[in-house]
């Protein structure tokens, strides 16, 4: 029987402020099967989009903070691209083991439209990061839009496994209103990987989605590849989730059960306190 502490295998936490992180830790997961996964999500303070800068970077600083006081992380991903625009560099400089996070893939982008119109899908926060003026003086137009709705509907689908792609189309009128309409769109947020189904169906005419889990998947590899060489191969290791407010539904512990978080606790950032739940 192989010894599983977190002293053996490679410690892995993954930081959203919802479910949207979860699509992340899928993609690294089937990569690296042999580590331990902790997943936290701030679902006090969910959603992060509208929120200020400020007060966004103080949550997470403190959050992370606390979960490397807690376990030994060997890598910690943010597995939003709100977070990583706000706290990546910050958090860089303050903890002693790699961190990424998801960033959106604009240049990829660009690679792939036929069409020179591309829509850009992420919060308020990370659409608006971006000044893409360059590139519209290179002659791409780049249509941003505001995911807000469409990040509640991700949190709903995962809920109730279903959600009506024409709810979807609605979110993407100034898309489709476009002439032309773009035909690569940008999934500038963890949360939309839920919602390609829809999205892919709310458009008349293929399109290509660019969304930044391969990247991510690869850049945990190269950065674990030294710890991952001596470590046995070992599958299925049940993994921690942390989440910010006490959760009363039923199938969204059961949902972290599916996705093998089969302890889930609470962390209590204010008053440096966990509690089992
Ligand atoms: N999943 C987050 C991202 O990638 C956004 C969700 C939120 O608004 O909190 O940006």
């Amino acid at each position: 029987m192989i010894n599983q502490t977190k002293y053996i295998l490679p410690v892995i936490a993954i930081f959203d402020s919802g479910t949207g992180g979860l699509s992340i830790y899928n993609k690294i997961k089937k990569y690296i099967p042999c580590a331990k996964y902790i997943y936290i999500f701030d679902n006090a303070e969910f959603p992060y989009g509208k929120k200020s800068k400020t007060f966004i970077l103080n949550r997470i600083v403190k959050i992370i903070t606390k979960i490397h006081k807690m376990h030994k992380i060997d890598l910690t991903i943010l597995a939003c691209n709100t977070a990583s625009i706000i706290a990546l560099s910050y958090l860089k400089n303050k903890l002693l083991n790699p961190i990424i996070g998801v960033i959106p893939e604009i240049s990829t982008a660009l690679n792939y439209t036929k069409n020179k119109v591309i829509g850009f899908l992420g919060t308020s926060i990370t659409i608006n990061h971006f000044s893409l003026f360059e590139l519209e003086l290179s002659g791409v137009k780049i249509i941003k839009l505001d995911a807000h709705k469409l990040i509640l509907l991700s949190e709903e689908k995962i809920l109730r496994n279903h959600i009506s792609y024409k709810l979807v189309q609605n979110c993407l009128i100034s898309f489709l209103q476009n002439s032309p309409i773009p035909d690569t769109i940008i999934l500038g947020c963890t949360h939309l990987s839920y919602l390609i189904p829809e999205i892919i169906k709310s458009f008349p005419e293929k399109i290509k989605l660019i969304d930044s889990r391969k990247k991510i998947k690869d850049q945990s590899c190269l950065l674990l590849s030294n710890i991952l060489k001596n470590k046995p191969v070992v599958n299925n290791i049940s993994g921690i989730a942390y989440c910010t407010k006490l959760i009363f539904s039923k199938k969204l512990r059961n949902i972290l059960k599916s996705y093998n978080f089969q302890t889930l606790k609470k962390i209590n950032i204010n008053y440096n306190h966990i509690n089992c739940i």
